[in-house]
């Protein structure tokens, strides 16, 4: 298991510095995940890690080995630092099967024909391509294409893994099952993996840590618990969470926090503050009665999404909307009222000015 570790990194193309003064540790074994939306840095990050880039400044150490220096003027080239890759385009050798294209790594390393065998077998159960291994990649649909790549990282036994949004081309069913595959090899292999997605249930799912980026920046690193519950700041907030986190303005008013439709209690360790807070409620952390109850606010009934095992229903009061999130397949009537209540300790408030949270996570 090896460690990887970036200082000081600096990406520019022409004018734009894509990456910024990127710092980051990821320890051996670790599953870290670099989240963002499209165009924040996740590929280019990754493919400095590789050796398919060279950062404008910094370090990038693999283990004990320094692999890029752009001070010392060390540059080792991609072949030669041990890594496992699958990128967004995952290219496969056109005139070679499925088997062939998984195992010619091996046969460079020398392995014995027996060792090659298993580990084939192996890899493609896992990716549930037993049927295939006599097919040319031209045969294959998009999604078995990507399988076939990460069948060949699989095999192939890394002690670094980089992985470039490996299940973007899959439907969602084989998604979900992929990323258990995933999940396990992490645990069997224990190689040290960063995992670029901009889909945050993957990075929520598989992570051990994660790192939020936008625009080049690190927006907040932590552990997949912590980006959830403890955002660091309104992009965090908004970022993460399907159905998307309820924001609304709040006054700090004669010891309460006057939201214009809703009035909340203050918590006490903003007895002292004056001024507006921003008071961000995760839609499953509101709590909903279907009768009226004393101190809970009424509000109304929009629009109800049933999507199985989970509801979401929009709700007004005023001129204010939000989102709850219960479990069960619910029906309601447009209109119909209900009964709401924030839970203090389950709420984040932000900084209306700096953005950042006020109650940041211990
Ligand atoms: N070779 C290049 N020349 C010029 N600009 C580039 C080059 N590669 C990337 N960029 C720009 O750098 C920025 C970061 O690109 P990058 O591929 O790292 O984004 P990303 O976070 O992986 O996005 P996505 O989720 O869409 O894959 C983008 O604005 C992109 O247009
Ligand atoms: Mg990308």
């Amino acid at each position: 298991m090896e460690q990887i570790r970036l200082s000081g990194i600096v990406k520019s193309y022409g004018k734009i510095e894509v990456v910024k003064n990127l710092d980051l540790t990821i320890a051996p074994g670790e599953f870290l995940t670099i989240l963002g939306p499209s165009g924040c840095g996740k590929t280019t990050t990754l493919r400095m890690i590789a050796g398919l880039e060279e950062p404008d400044q910094g370090v990038i150490e693999l283990g004990d080995r320094v692999v890029f220096s752009r001070n010392d003027g060390v540059v080792l080239p991609p072949e030669v630092r041990g890594l496992g890759l699958i990128f967004q385009s995952y290219a496969l050798w056109p005139h070679m099967t499925v088997a062939k294209n998984i195992t010619l790594a091996l046969k460079e390393q020398r392995l014995s024909k027996s060792e090659i065998e298993a580990r084939l077998k192996t890899a493609l159960e896992l990716v549930q391509l037993e049927d295939f291994a006599k097919r040319y990649p031209s045969e294959l649909s998009g999604g078995q294409q990507q399988r076939v790549a990460v069948a060949r990282l699989i095999a192939l036994r890394p002690s670094i893994l980089l992985m470039d949004e490996p299940l973007s081309n899959l439907d969602a069913k084989l998604r979900t099952e992929m990323r258990v595959g995933l999940k396990r090899l992490h645990r069997d292999l224990e190689a040290t993996t960063v995992y670029v997605t901009h889909d945050q249930i993957e990075a929520l799912t598989l992570s051990d840590r994660i790192i939020i980026m936008n625009e080049g920046v690190i927006m907040q690193e932590g552990t997949p618990f912590d980006i959830y519950h403890h955002p660091a700041n309104l992009f965090v907030a908004e970022f993460i969470g399907d159905p998307k986190i309820n924001l609304f303005t709040g006054a700090i008013k004669a010891g309460k926090l006057d939201c214009g439709d809703l009035t909340l209690p203050l918590a006490d360790e903003f007895a002292d503050r004056g001024g507006e807070m921003i008071v961000a409620a995760r839609p499953e952390k509101i709590a909903v009665s279907y009768k009226a109850k004393r101190g809970w606010q009424q509000v109304a009934v929009e629009i109800v999404q049933p999507t199985g095992a989970d509801t979401i229903i929009q709700v007004k009061v005023g001129d204010t909307h939000l989102t709850l999130l219960q479990s069960g397949f619910i029906t309601l009537d447009e209109g119909a009222p209900l009964w709401i209540d924030f839970d203090l300790s389950a709420l984040n408030f932000f900084d209306p000015k700096t953005t950042k949270n006020l109650r940041p996570a211990s």
